[in-house]
């Protein structure tokens, strides 16, 4: 265990975004803020509250979180540090209609994929535009809060994530340049930055050609940090929080081979990564955490003590409104 904090103490560990319906008629509630608070600590580098809607967008589900000027988003990135770690922020949208699959997987992922093509295709140049402003509004607020990492939600199947993407959107050069100069301006400002992306969707047939050229596209932004999740949520949700040892595995190599690439970018790879051997992991590769810690807030002080796989967490698919846990029991 010491081996395996000594291995890892070069490197940043991040709590990866939880959407965790601790929500009061949208807002943000108490249970909201100790879950960040009781998680956040010195030996996590920066917590990622999330998701978190932009104004004007539209929410994964009912129990999104919508970000405004009201202040307990203060009181929640003051809790973050006042624990010790950075206060970070997970902004994205959906879109009008969007419902969030309570399977796991598709019947039909192929018509995901084309009904995503059409709806981009039906964006006029000046939704595209409003829709990245609105992300740098949302920005601008969550720093006035206190938040000082910003995370561009662009995996998962949601808007972002067909909008960078050449291959359902023809216009993505534009989008992947708004972003670059997004991400230089929140640099400017002293602001630390990432994105998130999937580098897979599921569908089989649409990530066997073209996956890479757009992870390389992302790659290039000037983020700090490249997010590396996996799979659409309305296609696979096993790529997203994987749990099968095949599934873990490839998502690893996966992000190792995207990290050879661009040895001079920095990467948060996730998907039970503490149970990786980080001994010959490149140091541009750094470990993002959700289950485990939601499992035990005090896992990065017990390493060997997070989550068991028990899966209530995924409250949505099982027709709940709140996280819950079979380790950890909340309010
Ligand atoms: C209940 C739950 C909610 C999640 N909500 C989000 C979310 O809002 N945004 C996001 O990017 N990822 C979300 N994720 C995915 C996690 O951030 C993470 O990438 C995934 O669980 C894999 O990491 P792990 O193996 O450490 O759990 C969620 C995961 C869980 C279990």
């Amino acid at each position: 265990m010491t081996r395996d904090i000594d291995i890892l103490s070069h490197r940043r560990t991040f709590f990866l975004a939880v959407n965790t319906g601790f929500v009061t008629d949208g807002i943000p509630d108490q249970r909201f803020l100790d879950f960040y608070a009781t998680r956040s600590s010195p030996e996590l580098y920066c917590s990622i509250v999330g998701n978190v809607v932009v104004p004007g967008g539209y929410r994964t589900n009912a129990v999104t979180p919508v970000l405004s000027e009201n202040l307990i988003w203060k009181h929640i990135a003051d809790s973050i540090a006042a624990k010790g770690s950075l206060p970070g922020i997970q902004l994205a949208t959906t879109w009008e209609g969007y419902i969030g699959q309570k399977k796991f997987r598709a019947l039909n992922s192929a018509a995901f994929i084309s009904e995503a093509c059409r709806f981009v295709d039906s964006m006029t140049i000046s939704d595209v535009e409003s829709t990245l402003n609105s992300f740098e509004f949302a920005a601008d607020i969550a720093i006035k809060h206190g938040f000082r990492h910003i995370q561009i939600h662009a995996a998962h199947g949601y808007l972002l994530s067909l909008l960078i993407d050449y291959r359902i959107n023809r216009n993505s050069a534009t989008v992947l340049g708004t972003l670059a100069s997004l991400a230089e301006r929140l640099k400017g400002r002293g602001i630390e930055t990432s994105i998130r992306i999937s580098c897979k969707t599921g569908d089989a047939d649409f990530d066997s050609n073209g996956a890479e050229r757009l992870q390389d596209s992302v790659a290039n932004l000037p983020f700090d940090y490249i997010d590396l999740s996996s799979g659409f949520y309305n296609i696979d949700k096993r790529l997203i929080y994987p749990a099968r040892p095949d599934v873990i595995d490839s998502r690893l190599h996966e992000s190792i081979s995207i990290g050879l690439r661009h040895p001079t970018r920095s990467f948060i790879i996730s998907g039970r990564t503490f149970k990786h051997d980080w001994t010959d992991l490149a140091s541009n590769f750094h470990p993002g955490i959700c289950r485990d810690l939601i499992a035990n807030p005090r896992f990065l002080q017990e390493r060997h003590n997070g989550c068991q796989n028990q899966n209530r967490c995924h409250y949505y698919s099982r027709g709940e409104d709140h996280l819950t846990c079979g380790r950890w029991l909340s309010s």
